[in-house]
């Protein structure tokens, strides 16, 4: 049974379909799935779903794209609200340089507020990193106190070399349809690099949509894709992957049962 670890169930394109997608997810060999919030709206319906279904999990946070409407009012609900059972971790939070959407220093000045959050909600971060990793790691440094409840790479672009570099910090790296493309050369180097209990499955639906329905929107059930390629490269059976990661995940968010 797989975990998706970060999907988007409330994104318009899934949201529709977000009950059904639900009760078919024993079917398709889904155990769970964690719903992540980017902003206070997503947040907030993430957890309303995870709230009402028993195998979804959500995560509440401010995306790098919208850093600057981030406030204090809406950290101090996050604040309130991740006591709640359901809520596993904080994120999507970090840097995006590739769209900078929001200015780059308000991007990390939110960044390092919301590990300081997760400090306080004793959660693990869930990272969007984007042409950034130099920078991601230059605020990590100045937080490493406040990120003692796990750190998760989510979609991870960086380099093989990247990873030993993140290691410092006990980080998890969550692959997902970016390696089943044919340009994923790189992709594939860092995954092989990833110690195998540090690794995490994802979809990020409805975007990543892994190969042959790329173009298309994707799923939580399409995580089994990814885990085929990703046993493929690594040498396991896919059972064997999916073990593992459902493992990690279960260790790197310990709210879920
Ligand atoms: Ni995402």
């Amino acid at each position: 049974m797989f975990i998706d670890s970060h999907c988007h169930l409330t994104d318009e394109r899934l949201a529709p379909e977000a009950e059904q997608i639900i009760s078919s997810m024993p079917a398709d060999g889904l155990d769970g799935v964690i719903t992540v919030g980017y902003d206070r709206e997503s947040s907030l319906a993430g957890l309303e779903i995870a709230a009402a279904h028993e195998r979804v999990w959500c995560t509440l946070g401010v995306h790098p794209h919208d850093a600057d409407k981030a406030d204090e009012r809406t950290y101090e609900e996050f604040r309130t609200l991740a006591s709640d059972a359901k809520v596993v971790g904080i994120g999507e939070i970090g840097l995006d340089y590739y769209y900078d959407l929001s200015p780059r220093d308000v991007q990390r000045e939110v960044f390092a507020r919301q590990i300081r959050l997760a400090h306080e909600c004793a959660l693990p971060v869930c990272l969007h990193v984007r042409d950034a990793y130099g920078d991601c790691l230059d605020v990590m440094k100045a937080c490493r106190t406040e990120l003692d409840h796990g750190v998760l790479l989510h979609c991870y672009s960086g380099s093989a070399e990247m990873v030993r570099e993140f290691a410092a910090f006990d980080a998890y790296f969550a692959f997902g349809g970016a390696i089943t493309f044919k340009n994923a050369r790189r992709n594939l180097e860092a995954l092989a690099a990833v110690p195998r209990d540090r690794l995490l499955l994802e979809t990020d639906c409805p975007y990543m949509t892994p190969v042959p329905f790329r173009g298309k929107t994707n799923y939580p059930r399409y995580v089994a894709l990814v885990a085929e390629r990703a046993a493929e490269v690594l040498g396991m059976s896919v059972e064997d992957v999916a073990e593992v990661t459902s493992n990690n995940t279960k260790r790197l968010f310990n709210k879920m049962k």
